[in-house]
């Protein structure tokens, strides 16, 4: 079954997930699955593609390698029959991340699962779910937390599926962002950095997308104003946690010397990524410990 939004999966059925990626990092010798994959990035990426990549790996999946560069995307090929082709040459599923929101709505007629690495500015289901099982291996449970996401909120994917999921499993959610990044669809109060960093359990920060921002590329002034500076970062409560789900602009989000700082779970995050990627795949696959259909 597809993965498209985080809104796909209900509240048991994140908890499963996040249970059978718990016990793939705790036993590391989940079920060997006997399948091909395709991985296809229209947008770049480390994390996700690499992450998946060594899911793949770790869960016998071989992969099928595609830049579009050198594919014939070059050649005008859409989205529909590129996908359409990797289902007619045998993979068994897709992971894609796309530059248009909501891509997968072109990809109605497969008999293959999709799972979403990224759509435009929409939805990043796969990092919320390895950012819930960071918090939920930190503090137990999502109940009464108090997490507040700062930064781009308005064009930020993962702001999004996380803010939903968090907000469902019982978290308070709170925002910060400069004015102009502020997306007044989602239902959530904006505070500011000053308040954000007494009040919050989790801090969540966010790149500053300088790719979709020519005009904002004064680092110093962003930190000052809205990242967490090394005095913010000491008002934090005591066992508050730091998340980014990277790239991490350093010394524009956070001070390059918090990056690694007892509180960060930054790298912590990216480690959770792969079995979270795994328990996914046979969530969608069917196959493994999760024999459920994720959209029912
Ligand atoms: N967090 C994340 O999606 O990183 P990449 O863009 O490197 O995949």
């Amino acid at each position: 079954m597809n993965l498209l939004s985080i809104n796909d999966l209900s509240n048991e059925k994140i908890f499963r997930i996040l249970d059978e990626a718990q016990v793939i990092q705790e036993q590391r010798h989940p079920p060997f699955l006997d399948l091909t994959a395709a991985l296809l990035f229209y947008e770049p990426s480390t994390r996700t593609k690499m992450s998946f990549e060594m899911a793949c790996k770790k869960s016998g999946v071989d992969l099928l390698t595609f830049t579009p560069e050198t594919s014939s995307v070059t050649k005008g090929e859409s989205l529909y029959d590129t996908v359409k082709t990797m289902e007619a040459i045998g993979a068994d599923f897709v992971v894609i991340r796309h530059h248009k929101e909501r891509y997968y709505e072109e990809l109605m007629n497969l008999s293959i699962p999709v799972i979403n690495a990224g759509d435009g500015t929409g939805e990043h289901p796969t990092q919320s779910l390895l950012d819930l099982l960071t918090i939920q291996q930190e503090f137990g449970s999502f109940e009464g937390l108090q997490v507040v996401i700062c930064g781009d909120i308005l064009h930020s994917r993962v702001a999004r599926s996380n803010a939903y999921a968090l907000e469902r499993l019982g978290a308070k959610v709170l925002l910060v962002s400069k004015p102009e990044w502020q997306d007044h669809s989602l239902s959530f109060d904006y505070i500011s950095m000053n308040e954000a960093v007494e009040i919050a359990d989790v801090l969540m920060l966010l790149r500053v997308q300088k790719e979709r921002h020519e005009e904002y590329k004064d680092d110093q002034h962003y930190l000052k104003h809205y990242g967490l500076t090394v005095e913010r970062e000491k008002l934090m409560k005591p066992n508050a946690i730091i998340m980014h789900p990277a790239p991490i602009n350093r010394g524009m989000e956070i001070d390059s010397s918090l990056v690694e700082c007892k509180r960060s779970r930054i790298f912590k995050q990216m480690t959770n990524g792969v079995a979270v990627r795994q328990a996914i795949i046979h969530a969608c696959l069917n196959k493994g410990g999760i024999s459920y259909d994720l959209t029912h």
